[in-house]
């Protein structure tokens, strides 16, 4: 019989013979974890760690949901597999499921195995649809690592595959963030500039197919738009004839107190993407959900586009159980209430902290914001920093926090706090005393 590996064997082989993703390889040292369960993970010398990010900000239902995980064991014994040009129990269920669920002029879906692929369903749609190329994005975003998704991501995760953007036929607008408005503007006399900036750029771009925005941008710092913007983008949109895209694989699901972040601004997308909580991260499962209109559009035109796994049987499953435990145990509202819960708690540290810039969030999704000068909002780390692989403040806040038993993701100069939907309050009082202990890290190297 084989002997068993042993932890450091195992993060070693992990190291050695795989990939390390958006990271220099060397001195990758990955955890080496043998369980999960609610909302804990546990490392292989038995430590418990919160999980205070669900991961990539994905597990929704927190680790180990049974009945989740009873849809994936009686699917792999129904049908494990067939071809996405086959009719199927579940692929007809969750259609079902989605239009209770969805924004309600969405009604035809194509699946994915991942966010990434469902953008790229998305761009291709919208192009076929408009008969037009150019897409534009903004500058913090995140949508996706194939080459149309990363071409219209922002962030510097595209600066490797330059030009990109030019090859794909993207182009990038501002974002809209009020903390630090890249238009130097003051919210509200600002008149939304961000938003009839875009206006200004289909005028001038022409061939404008779509706008691809993240509703509530995630990774790139959990930033919440002011309540004039999307009905502004909708206007500029419906009158230029470009497709609005909204990027829903993080915020989707309840993240942010309602099922879908868009439902914010009670108006709807031409095209909603999504993923992670989808199947509660489970299975990799993608959505690109479209409206009639563009769906009718297809019943005369080429449907161009397909994968072997589209519509895979194993991955549909879980998402009817994921949505049906949802609905059973409310965790959309459940998310709303424990979100002004934790907001309350984070501003409350904002007082305490100089280290602090700004708290913002909606539902249970906050980000928390790190400067070095609360006066200037000089951040402690740059993009350049990041992708040069210089060690980040905010990694060794989020190193300490591992270290007192809570998991936060940490990206640039801003945490995210996006605990699975079955977190208590004690726990979150937890991990706020685990990030408050933390902060002090941050605190001693603000200068002014
Ligand atoms: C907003 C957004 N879009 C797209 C993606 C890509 O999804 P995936 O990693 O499933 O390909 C992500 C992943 O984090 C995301 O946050």
């Amino acid at each position: 019989m084989a002997t068993e590996l042993t932890s450091q064997q195992i993060t070693e082989l992990t190291a050695k013979h795989t990939y390390g993703t958006w990271r220099y390889q060397k001195g990758w040292r990955p955890l080496h974890v043998v369980d999960a369960e609610g909302c804990y993970f546990i490392d292989g010398a038995g430590k418990k760690y919160l999980d205070f990010s669900s991961q990539l900000m994905c597990v929704s239902l927190g680790h180990k949901n049974q009945a989740v995980i009873k849809a994936i064991e009686e699917q792999a014994r129904k049908l494990s597999y067939i071809g996405p040009g086959y009719a199927t129990d579940v692929r007809a269920k969750l259609s079902q499921k989605l239009l209770e669920v969805l924004p309600k002029n969405l009604t035809k879906f194509f699946f994915t195995t991942s966010g990434t692929e469902a953008n790229e369903a998305a761009f291709k749609i919208a192009r076929m649809f408009t008969g037009k190329t150019k897409i534009i994005a903004r500058y913090r975003s995140y949508h996706g690592s194939t080459m149309g998704s990363i071409a219209a991501t922002g962030d510097p995760r595209r600066w490797a595959m330059e030009p990109a953007g030019k090859v794909q036929g993207v182009i990038f607008g501002p974002e809209v963030n009020c903390f630090k408005c890249p238009l130097l503007h003051t919210y509200p006399d600002c008149g939304i500039a961000c938003v009839e900036y875009i206006d200004h750029m289909i005028k001038n771009e022409s061939d404008v197919a779509a706008i691809l925005v993240e509703p509530v941008v995630g990774t790139n710092g959990v930033l919440v738009p002011p309540k004039e913007y999307f009905p502004r983008l909708r206007e500029i949109c419906n009158a230029h004839g470009v497709l609005l895209i909204a990027d829903e694989v993080m915020a989707g699901w309840g993240r942010t107190g309602k099922w879908f972040a868009i439902d914010h601004w009670d108006l709807t997308p031409d095209i909603l993407t999504t993923a992670k909580g989808i199947t509660t991260a489970y299975v990799p499962l993608g959505l690109c959900a479209t409206t009639k209109k563009i769906a009718d559009f297809f019943d005369d035109h080429y449907f161009s586009h397909g994968h072997t796994y589209e519509a895979h049987p194993l991955t549909l499953a879980p998402a009817i159980a994921a949505i049906e435990e949802m609905q059973k145990h409310k965790l959309v509202e459940r998310s709303a209430e424990l979100g002004e819960y934790l907001g309350q708690k984070l501003t409350a540290l904002k007082d305490k902290h100089p280290s602090i810039g700004e708290v913002r969030g909606l539902g249970l999704f906050w980000g928390v914001e790190l400067v070095k000068n609360g006066k200037s909002k000089e951040p402690f780390n740059t993009m350049t920093d990041k992708v040069s692989g210089k060690p980040l403040l905010v990694d060794k806040v989020a190193g300490e926090m591992m270290k007192n038993g809570v998991f936060l993701q940490a990206w640039i100069s801003h945490f995210v706090f996006a605990p699975p939907f079955i977190i208590t309050k004690e726990q979150i009082d937890e991990a706020i005393r685990t990030f408050d202990t933390a902060l002090a890290i941050a605190d001693s190297e603000v200068s002014g």
